[in-house]
């Protein structure tokens, strides 16, 4: 029979779709059982009970699983490298870039990464797509408001130029948000695009299973195209990446091999 927990997540999972057994299981249990007590659930079948009538504890709940950290140019020196040798790399004057930024949260990775595209390689034609599995992040990224402190990586003079004051928020300009494409993507279901130059996807792997990380692996080698590079979080390193036909090109960046 089931403990209380795993009945939680598989009704987590019909109820939403996120599958909380391909997450490490002691840290996500710690995290919920915190988020429960707080709220003065005796167990996880009466806190579904409750999550399932109240929207407010829903989202609280998805806030929790989700975590939703990010910030512009996140480890700085991979943001040179990515500007200095990976985007030299795989950019073709004849052909659009296609590069999806995976589990992108409130938008910070997706539009860094415009911002250097148009900043440094103005000719080259991009097309950006970024995806999470959180509505509500979403809904924020396309707004665009950030606080000060998501900015504190930006140099000083593409924060000037790509962001205006409003209040005590800087919005990001409106020629770098419509260059992103923001939608709705869960990487343990759906669908993964195709024919993908670069995939930005940092700082939610380790959440997960290794079995879990070895399908997303699988997943984002058949989505990259040709020479397509994979760019991970800074605590994210592959070992043994020949396994999923990728190889290191620099700290934190795989290339697609050709097979
Ligand atoms: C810590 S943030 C990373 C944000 C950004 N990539 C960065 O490194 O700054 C992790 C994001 O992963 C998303 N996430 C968690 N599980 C996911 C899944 N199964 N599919 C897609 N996104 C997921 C969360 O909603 C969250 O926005």
């Amino acid at each position: 029979m089931l403990d209380d927990y795993h009945l939680f997540t598989e009704k987590v999972y019909t109820k939403l779709g996120i599958d909380l057994q391909q997450y490490k299981e002691a840290q996500m249990k710690r995290r919920l059982t915190s988020l429960r007590e707080k709220r003065g659930y005796q167990d996880f079948i009466t806190y579904f009970n409750a999550i399932n009538k109240d929207i407010d504890l829903l989202h609280e709940f998805v806030d929790r699983i989700t975590i939703n950290v990010s910030e512009f140019y996140r480890n700085p020196k991979r943001w040179d490298v990515l500007k200095d040798i990976i985007i030299p790399l795989i950019k073709t004057n004849t052909k659009e870039l296609s590069i999806w930024s995976a589990a992108c949260s409130t938008g910070e990775e997706p539009y860094s990464i415009a911002i250097l595209l148009k900043e440094h390689f103005p000719d080259v034609k991009t097309k950006i797509l970024a995806t999470d599995i959180d509505e509500k992040v979403l809904e924020k990224a396309k707004q665009g408001l950030y606080l000060e402190q998501a900015l504190k990586e930006l140099p000083a003079n593409l924060k000037a130029k790509y962001f205006n004051r409003n209040g005590s928020q800087f919005e990001v300009d409106s020629a770098i948000k419509s260059k992103v494409t923001f939608k709705k993507h869960n990487l343990l279901e759906d669908t993964y695009p195709t024919q993908v130059d670069l995939i930005i996807c940092r700082n939610v792997l380790i959440y997960f299973t290794d079995q879990a990380k070895d399908k997303i692996y699988n997943n984002f080698s058949s989505s990259l195209s040709n020479n397509g590079v994979l760019f991970v979080g800074s605590t994210e390193q592959i070992f043994s990446p020949n396994k999923y036909g990728i190889k290191l090109l620099d700290t934190f960046f795989y290339q697609k091999t050709n097979q």
